[in-house]
Order: C-alpha cells, then structure tokens, then sequence
C-alpha cells in the first residue's frame, strides 16, 4: 500500500481508502483499497472499491485523490494513469458502505493540463465547497519554477474551468525547508482564522517528504506566511491526507514507508503501512500541534507509571510485564540545567536494537538517531532532526507508539518523528535516561502495553 485516499466519515462509518497493488507488495496496477472504522482504531477490510478499466483513462491505475459529500452521493475524485500521463477521474457510489462505485463515463473529468504552461507533472487533488462552489487543487510542479496546486472551479463536480496556481514554491530555495520541484497530495483546509496547504515534496522521480503552509486565505487567492515540514522522520511519513470529521477535527493519515530493501519486501509480501490517526489544530504561534486522537487510548492494557526521578547522569528502569515492542509512552522530563537528554528504549538486556530519542537543550533540536537503530551504522541524515524551541520551564513532553517495526513519535505536541526500527524485539521494556552535563528529572512516566487493532477472528 501507499498513500491514504478518500477519507471521509459516511453515516457515522470512517472510510479510509488507499493506494493498493493487489499483485504484490510493489507499486505498480494501482487499485484502491478500502477500510472501515466506527472510531478510528478498529478497522474492518472491504473489498476493493476501484480498479482500473482496461481501456479506460485509468487503465495502468486509480492513483490518488479524494471523497466528498456531493448532496449525499458519495463522490471520489481521483487521478487516472495511462501510461505517464494522469487525468482527473470521478466516480459515485450509492451503497450505505460506499462498497459499490460507478466511473463517470465522461472521464476523465479535466482531459488536459492548462495551456501556456510547462508542467512538470499533474496529479492528485484536493476538494472542497465554497459558497456553493466547488473548488479543486491538483499537484503539479512548473518547470524551472517549482511545486504547484492549480485551481480549479466548479458547480457540479464534473465541468471544471481553471482558474491559475494557488501557490508556487521555488525550487532553488532551500530556506526554511526546499520544496522540490513538484507538489503532489495536496490537502487545503482551514484552522483557527488562517488556511494551511499540505503537499508532499517530489523530484526528479524520487518522493522527499510532507511539508506544510499556513496563511492566508482571501478571494480565492493564498498569501503564506509559514512553511515548515511536517514531520521530521526523512521519508518514512509521506503523502498525508486528512479529513474533517463529524465532530470537526481535522484528522491526518500518512502513508508510512518502508524503510528497508525493495528486494526485502517482495520476499515478505508486504510493504507500506498506515500511520496512526492524528489531529491537527493550529497554535497562536502558526504552528501545527499534532496529536494521536484520543480513540486510541481504547487499546491500552497494561499501565506502569514512574514519578520523580532524578537522571544523573541515568536512571534506568525495567518494566517486566510490558513488552518493548508493542507500546505507547508518555514521558515528561524537566530539563533542569541538563545540556541533553537522551531516551533508549530497548527490549531488556538487549541494546543492539533501540530506538533513542535526544533533546538537545543548546541548539534547541529534538533528534531520533538512526545510527543507534538497528544496531546498523546509517549515514548521518540531518532530516532526522529538527528545532524544538521550549519556552520558561516547559518540560519535555515526549509521547512514544513503538508498534513492531514502527516508530511514531509526538514531541510536545509541536514536531512528531516517524521511522522504522525493523529489530525490536518483543522481551519486557527497558528504558534508560541520560544526560550530558547537568541533571534533569523524570516527572512523568506512563507505559502501557497496546492491544492489537485487529479482533482475534481476524
Ligand atoms: C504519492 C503518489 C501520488 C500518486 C500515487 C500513485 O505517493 O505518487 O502522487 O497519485 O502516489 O500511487
């Protein structure tokens, strides 16, 4: 699997669709597959919900796109690959559990790219109402410019006229954060009284990572103000879509890539995974707060809870009915006058697999070091770190999922790091504090063993 597509919550169901090879665990024959959830945390599999049409615009893929309520029919809008080229397609469904949908037989719906500019691609969209207008971005970059969303309006989901870019980014810039050449997965919403794009960066063939872009939104037009990735974990959280729910979160899904040789996942099947549900709102500072959604404290189990501890320069603990690999942590630390801390988790005894989370108190940079994982040396990868500013004497807040070979970590709610650790082993949990100059204290520490997602039938 790959990216999530058409989220939407339909008749109180979650949907959750995604890119899907049925052929094997690589991309290629895109389909999209399809899950429900009545909260988010239990899914059930449904079958597949669109395949490509031989002869169709989408005969080499369904690639990705989105799911609206369009006066209560259910209405996918998706890219259709045909050879190197894709185009946006629509599709309806009128069964309670969208399991059934019907291609548009005017696809595709936009036949070509606007006229007078060079694009670098184009594809993937995001969809939205306005004044009982619709109005769709889709990704593209402009060549010897950078990544774009192209606007687009519409009254029936089916003629659109286009508009212009909404936004183009400048693919010589490398400050705050470079956005590639080419824009793909675009997602457009509204929080607080300001507007934030997601895209995911693209280039040359190669995917980078997800970034975000708060402003403002006016007259149909963009001014940003703020860029920044959107998660620090390199290239294993890409192409997030989200959704507003029912009870008006906006909840992000990311496609959570692998991280080991392409040789590797054809040999065990499977590749690619769905990151945890997450929520985002916006801070009077403009930037994202991110956080798992509350859902997810229904697969608790087993709680330990540590207080007050001195780390000086370590304070180790062991919790043996709770295993290293399947559990969620919460962490809060005073930073005292320490210069760094540092956070190992490994299974008991066992340090050649570990995942190792460092807050740098002088330069203010939170960091998973990928040389300690796996016990296999990495080349040093800057992206796996990123700025983390605590204001007075905000403590580290640092909340760990650690699911087998997935690693999703939410800092202070403010940065999140997602990766993969393909050794850790199932013995109990160790977890070893350190500090570099100076001492800090453990205030807070919850542990519990997460339950698996999937009933015992399945
Ligand atoms: C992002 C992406 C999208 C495309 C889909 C194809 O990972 O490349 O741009 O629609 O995947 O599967």
């Amino acid at each position: 699997m790959n990216d999530p597509n058409g989220m939407i919550q339909w008749q109180g169901q979650y949907h959750l669709f995604y890119q899907y090879n049925p052929y094997g665990s690589f991309h290629g024959t895109i389909h999209w597959g399809h899950a429900i959830s009545p909260d988010l945390v239990y899914w059930k599999h449904l079958p597949v919900a669109l395949a490509p049409t031989p002869g169709g615009p989408d005969e080499d893929g369904c690639w990705s796109g989105v799911a609206v309520d369009h006066d209560g029919v259910a209405t996918i809008i998706y890219s259709g690959a045909r050879g190197s080229i894709q185009r946006a397609c629509l599709a309806t469904s009128t069964d309670d559990d969208l399991v059934t949908w019907e291609k548009y037989p005017g696809n595709p719906i936009i036949p070509k790219p606007p006229a007078g500019i060079e694009l670098v691609a184009y594809r993937d969209h995001a969809v939205w109402q306005e004044e009982g207008l619709w109005y769709q971005l889709m990704g593209a970059g402009i060549v010897g410019a950078g990544g774009t969303v192209l606007l687009y309006q519409s009254r029936d989901l089916r003629r659109w006229e286009y508009l212009y870019p909404l936004l183009v980014g400048d693919a010589t810039q490398t400050v705050p954060v470079w956005t590639g050449t080419m824009w793909e997965c675009p997602s457009f919403f509204q929080l607080r009284d300001k507007h934030v794009l997601i895209v995911s960066v693209w280039d040359n063939e190669q995917v980078y990572y997800p970034i975000y872009i708060v402003g403002t939104y006016a007259n149909h037009r963009f001014t940003p103000e703020r860029t920044a990735r959107l998660d620090l974990g390199d290239y294993h959280f890409y192409a997030p879509q989200t959704m507003i729910d029912e009870q008006r979160r906006r909840v992000m899904f990311g496609w959570i890539r692998e991280g080991r040789a392409t040789e590797t996942q054809h040999a065990l099947g499977w590749s690619g995974v769905m990151s945890l549900p997450r929520e985002l709102t916006l801070g009077d500072d403009d930037q994202l707060r991110i956080t798992p959604v509350p859902e997810l404290q229904s697969l608790r189990c087993t709680h330990r809870r540590i207080t007050d501890q001195v780390i000086n320069p370590t304070y180790r603990l062991k919790l043996p009915d709770l295993p290293a690999n399947q559990v969620e942590l919460i962490v809060e630390i005073n930073l005292g006058d320490a210069k760094q801390v540092d956070m190992v988790v490994h299974a008991a005894d066992d340090t050649a697999v570990q995942t190792q989370i460092t807050y740098d108190c002088g330069t203010q940079r939170v960091v998973t070091d990928q040389q300690l994982i796996s016990g296999v040396p990495a080349p040093e990868h800057d992206a796996y770190t990123g700025t983390l500013i605590l204001t007075g004497d905000e403590p580290l807040r640092i909340h760990l999922f650690l699911d087998h070979s997935v690693v999703e970590v939410f800092v202070n709610g403010r940065v999140t790091l997602t990766n993969r650790n393909y050794g850790m082993q199932s013995g109990m949990l160790e977890i070893e504090f350190m500090t570099h100059g100076g001492q800090a204290r453990l205030a807070t520490l919850d542990a519990w063993a997460i339950d698996s997602i999937w009933s015992d039938a399945e």
